[in-house]
């Protein structure tokens, strides 16, 4: 089963999709994207990602091009094509290909990509024991709301944590946590989870939403405010949320133990009210 990518119109494998080196987003960095996965073969919370997906356009001036019944029926021909078990799907819109100039070409005609590739879930020996992360400094830029494709400051913090040997990268933005690389944090504190608020300082991602709606159900109390490093290093619970990531205990930052240094019940009940939600 082939890795396929739709580029402009036309499915074909991945290893033989092209675009232009004229593309801006290659160029400039200036496109927007979403991932989404399958479970159980069918894509997860397509909606959000396609209404996150329109915003993010949206703020750039960029016009997806299609209807969300359009990238349903794109997303569905590609995994009919793949037919893996389990599929990231990867969604791309550039403002398309013209001689390298800054402003924005009149009347381009946007770059569309999807990949469809085989997901390798997380080991479940690694969700069960949970992740080590690091803070750095946030250096992104000040609309982390866009999923826009420049994602340098993300690639920097995340090659620094694997050069570290740990899972993540935590932002940290004037003191307080923003979100990790590739993920949102979330932690627990005096019985609360706190998380940062929605804004232009992170990703609103969709995996975040989802579990703040499951924690709420279980009478979880949720804060939305950033919280400071110190708070982060005592809290009693520290996890992850994505796409990729799903609910993903950390178990140490920077070398300090989080709570008893394993995953805690709030993390445990909520993986356990995604699984049912997502099974
Ligand atoms: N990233 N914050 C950042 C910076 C992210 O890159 C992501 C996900 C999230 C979580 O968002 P969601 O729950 O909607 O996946 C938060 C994806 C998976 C990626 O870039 O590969």
């Amino acid at each position: 089963m082939p890795d396929i990518a739709y580029v402009n119109g036309r499915f074909g494998p991945l290893a033989e999709a092209m675009v232009s080196i004229e593309d801006r987003g290659f160029q400039f960095g200036d496109g927007v994207y979403e991932v989404i996965r399958t479970y159980c073969g069918q894509p997860f919370a397509v909606d959000r990602h396609l209404s996150r997906f329109e915003r993010s356009a949206q703020a750039l001036q960029l016009s997806l091009g299609h209807t969300k019944a359009q990238w349903n029926s794109l997303i569905q021909e590609g995994l009919r094509l793949s037919r893996f078990p389990e599929t990231k799907i990867y969604l791309q819109i550039t403002r398309g290909q013209a001689p390298r100039d800054h402003p924005f070409p009149p009347s381009l005609a946007p770059t569309t990509v999807l990949t469809f590739r085989e997901l390798h879930p997380l080991e479940v020996s690694v969700r069960k024991a949970g992740v080590q992360a690091i803070t750095m400094d946030d250096i992104r830029w000040g609309r982390c709301d866009i999923k826009s494709v420049n994602l340098l400051a993300n690639v920097l913090a995340r090659q620094r944590a694997k050069e570290a040997g740990v899972f993540e990268a935590i932002l940290l933005r004037g003191g307080v946590v923003t979100e990790g690389s590739v993920s949102n944090v979330l932690v627990v504190k005096n019985g609360a989870i706190q998380t940062a608020p929605e804004g232009s300082r992170i990703l609103s991602g969709v995996t975040r939403a989802i579990v703040l709606e499951l924690a709420g159900k279980e009478g979880l109390p949720v804060v939305e405010t950033f919280v400071s490093r110190d708070d982060l290093l005592t809290a009693s619970e520290v996890f992850l949320t994505g796409t990729t990531v799903e609910v993903l205990p950390v178990i140490r930052v920077d070398g300090c133990t989080i709570g008893d240094g394993v995953p805690g019940p709030v993390s445990h009940l909520l993986s356990r009210r995604w699984e049912t939600l997502v099974g």
